[in-house]
C-alpha cells in the first residue's frame, strides 16, 4: 500500500478520504514539520501532501527519496522548486481555481478597509477616544469612481476586476502579455506599461506569482512613481513588494496607505509596518473561507490520489 505523509494540519475529510486507499502519516499540527523532521517522516512514503510553509528546494528535494508526488495545498508554488522536482521525477500539484472568488474577496476587502480606514475607526471607538462628528473623521480615500491598477489579470486580477467594475472603478493592468481581447472587452481593462500603471492608479493591486523576476517587483523607484494619494493592496506573495521600501514609503507618505496579507519573512513582519497606522495587516488568510480551505485540502489530497493510482492529477504543474 503507498504511503502518503501530510506535512500539517488539514481539513479532516482530506485525510479521511487518503486513509481509503492509502497509509497516511498524518502531522495534525499547527506548527507542522521542520526541515529534519520532514525528510525524515518522508523516508518510506510515496507522496507528501504539503503546504507553503515547507520549503521544498532542490537541495531538499534530493533528501526525500521514494517521494513520487508533491500535492500542495495552495495555489502558489514557489516554495517547491518544480524543475528541480521535474527531473528527479517527482510530480507536483496545486490547488488552482477554487480560491479564485475567495481571494478576490479578501483583496477588495482588504482595499476597501485600508481606504476606509476601518481598522483604525474600530480601535478608536474601542478606546474610547470617540468624542463628536468631526468635519474631517478618519477621513479616507473615495473606491467609486477611481483607477484600479492591477499588476497580474490571470485568474485573481480578472476576479478582482469584476468586483472593482461595481463600483465604477476605472481598469488598468500590466501583465507579462496582454490579455485576450475578449478579456480585456469584459473587463472594460487597458493593457498598460509598468510605469503608466504606477502613475495613474488610485489603488496597485498585485496578482503575480513570486519568481525570481517578480521578486520586488515593487520597490522604493516604484513607490516613489505612485500618487501621494495612491494605496497598495498585496494579496499575492511578500517578497513581491521590498518591504523596508514600503514602510519607508508609508512613513514619509510618499503613497497614502498600504493593505497587506503576505509579507516577506512570514510570519514576522517589518518592524516599521507595526508601528504605522496608514498600514492594514492580514495574517495571509486571503483564501480563508472555511468552504475555500476545506476545498483546497480536498483537492490536494485528490491530486496525491490521482497520482498514485497512475492517473494524471488535475492540477499538475510539471511541464
Ligand atoms: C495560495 O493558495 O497560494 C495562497 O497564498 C494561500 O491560499
Amino acid at each position: 500500500m503507498s504511503k502518503i505523509l501530510v506535512s500539517k494540519r488539514v481539513y479532516p475529510e482530506a485525510v479521511e478520504f487518503l486513509r481509503k486507499d492509502f497509509e497516511v502519516d498524518y502531522e495534525g499540527t499547527d506548527a507542522g514539520l521542520t526541515t529534519e523532521a520532514l525528510i525524515e517522516r518522508a523516508k518510506g512514503c510515496d507522496a507528501i501532501v504539503s503546504q507553503l510553509t515547507d520549503k521544498l528546494n532542490a537541495e531538499i528535494l534530493s533528501q526525500l527519496e521514494g517521494i513520487k508526488v508533491i500535492a500542495n495545498v495552495a495555489v502558489g508554488f514557489d516554495n517547491i522548486d518544480v524543475p528541480a522536482a521535474t527531473e528527479r521525477g517527482i510530480l507536483v500539484t496545486n490547488t488552482p481555481g477554487v480560491l479564485t472568488e475567495t481571494t478576490a474577496d479578501f483583496a477588495f476587502t482588504l482595499l476597501m478597509a485600508t481606504a476606509r480606514r476601518i481598522p483604525e475607526g474600530h480601535a478608536f471607538v474601542h478606546s474610547g477616544e470617540w468624542k463628536t462628528w468631526l468635519i474631517d473623521l478618519l477621513a479616507g480615500q473615495d473606491i467609486h469612481g477611481a483607477t484600479l491598477g492591477l499588476f497580474g489579470l490571470g485568474r485573481i486580477g480578472a476576479a478582482v476586476a469584476r468586483r472593482a467594475k461595481g463600483f465604477g472603478m476605472r481598469i488598468l493592468y500590466n501583465d507579462a502579455q496582454p490579455a485576450p481581447a475578449a478579456l480585456e472587452h469584459e473587463l472594460d481593462a487597458r493593457f498598460v506599461s509598468k510605469d503608466e500603471l504606477l502613475r495613474d492608479s488610485d489603488f496597485v493591486s498585485l496578482h503575480v506569482p513570486l519568481t525570481p523576476e517578480t521578486r520586488h517587483f515593487i520597490g522604493a523607484a516604484e513607490l516613489a512613481r505612485m500618487k501621494p494619494t495612491a494605496i497598495l493592496i498585496n494579496t499575492a506573495r511578500g517578497p513581491v513588494v521590498d518591504e523596508v521600501a514600503l514602510a519607508d514609503a508609508l512613513e514619509k507618505r510618499l503613497i497614502w496607505a498600504a493593505g497587506l496579507d503576505v509579507f516577506e519573512r512570514e510570519p514576522q513582519v517589518e518592524a516599521k509596518l507595526l508601528s504605522l497606522q496608514n498600514v492594514v495587516l492580514a495574517p495571509h488568510i486571503a483564501s480563508a473561507s472555511v468552504a475555500t480551505r476545506r476545498r483546497m485540502s480536498m483537492m490536494a489530497a485528490e491530486n496525491a490520489a490521482a497520482a498514485l493510482k497512475g492517473e494524471r492529477p488535475a492540477n499538475l504543474l510539471n511541464p
